[in-house]
């Protein structure tokens, strides 16, 4: 008998990081963000370029919403690396999305802290709330809900991510109030994270 806890790494858990990205439509940076991975870039000595392959994720992501294989290849072009490498870490970071997803992404950490504090029961009715199990995204690609590990702000568990806000201290309760406020507020009806808050 094995002591280890069962883990459902279901779809609902790191989606982006459990299926293969599509190929997609061909894929090329615009001009713009030629220009800004290349001053990217810049900032790293010509042998460590491959320090800038999430930056690289990111400008691609941006411009297209998700990643693709067409978008790998393009990054990997940019990067001078191999589509390998930058597989590795598509697979690996939860923050790259090889599907489109919601204009919210809906993300609730249920690494410890935040699993003690009740995660699991803010999943549940973030859930009801959104009429969306997690790793879907609605029809109108509004709202997008998974699950991640740690979001860094383990004292203020449970903390749920949208997008790239932070709203701490959810409670189930809340759940629908955070719904209703991003459908009428957007990022306005988010916390924020509480370093940024302490500071100002
Ligand atoms: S455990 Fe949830 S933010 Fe760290």
């Amino acid at each position: 008998m094995s002591f280890h806890p069962v883990m459902d790494y279901g779809a609902g858990h790191h989606q982006s990081a459990r299926e293969l990205p599509e190929e997609g439509p061909a894929f090329s940076f615009t001009p713009a963000n030629v220009a800004k991975l290349e001053e990217i870039c810049s900032r790293y000595p010509a042998e460590h370029r491959k320090s800038a392959i999430i930056a690289a994720l990111y400008l691609a992501q941006g411009q297209q919403g998700y990643i693709t294989r067409a978008a790998m290849r393009a990054v990997a072009a940019a990067i001078r690396c191999t589509t390998a490498e930058v597989e590795d870490i598509v697979y690996f970071y939860t923050m790259f999305y090889t599907r489109p997803v919601g204009k919210h992404i809906v993300q609730v950490c249920r690494t410890l802290s935040c699993a003690l504090m009740g995660a699991e029961r803010v999943t549940e009715e973030l859930s009801k709330a959104l009429n969306l199990k997690p790793g879907e995204t609605d029809a109108a690609k509004e709202f997008t809900l998974i699950e991640v590990e740690c979001l860094g702000a383990c004292d203020r568990a449970p903390v749920v991510g949208v997008n790239d806000e932070w709203h701490e201290c959810q409670r189930p309760e809340d759940a629908q109030k955070l719904v209703d406020g991003l459908r009428a507020r957007g990022a306005a009806s988010l916390t924020g994270c509480h370093l940024k808050v302490a500071g100002e």
